[in-house]
Order: C-alpha cells, then structure tokens, then sequence
C-alpha cells in the first residue's frame, strides 16, 4: 500500500553458536551485505560496507563495540553505526532477534 511503512521481516541468517563474543560475519539479507557482531553474547547489525571506500566490515577486529574497518581502519559503534571519531560518519543498523538457537535480523 501506498505511503504506508511496510515492516522488515526478520530472517535467519546463522545459529547463535556460529559467532562467538568478540567476532563479526557477512551475511546476505534480501540482497544487501550485512556485518553480524557479538558483543558480549549480545547480536548487533550494520551496514557492511565501509563510508569510506566500501570496505568489509564483517571481517573487521572487533574491540568491545567499535569495529575497526580492516581496509583503512576507519571505527564503528556496531550498536548505532556512527564512527566513535566523526559523529557524522554513520551506517544504517539493522534490528536483530534471537529465536531459539537462531540468529534474525530484519532488512528492508
Ligand atoms: S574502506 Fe573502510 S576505512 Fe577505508
């Protein structure tokens, strides 16, 4: 319908015990390139490509929750998207949930 908001519905895209404290994956949701992290046992989605020249951000160290991009090392909050450096500096976040051992996030 026209003007209206239409809800993401959210997907599985890996089991809980596929991404242990401390680490990030790409998945492919509805077709976008999405960086899964865990923090402390808590899943957080963002954009995977990297405001700077694109880089992939699931393959980035994750330190707490800054992600640092492996290509040029610009930093992300994977919990809002915006660069700890230049509040500017944001990428979209995606709302996760846990259904039992499944990992979902939901992407327009
Ligand atoms: S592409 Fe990420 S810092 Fe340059």
């Amino acid at each position: 319908m026209k003007g209206m908001t239409v809800m993401a519905e959210y997907r599985s895209v890996m089991q809980k015990e596929d991404l242990s404290p401390g680490e990030g994956k790409t998945v492919m949701v509805n077709g976008r390139s999405v960086a899964i992290f865990n923090v402390e046992g808590a899943y957080y989605a963002i954009d995977n490509t990297c405001a700077h020249r694109g880089g992939p951000l699931g393959e980035g160290d994750l330190e707490g929750d800054i992600v640092t991009c492996p290509w040029h090392y610009w930093e992300y909050n994977v919990k809002t998207g915006v660069s700890p450096i230049n509040p500017d500096v944001r990428l979209q976040t995606y709302p996760v949930r846990i259904q039992g051992s499944d990992v979902q996030v939901a992407v327009e």
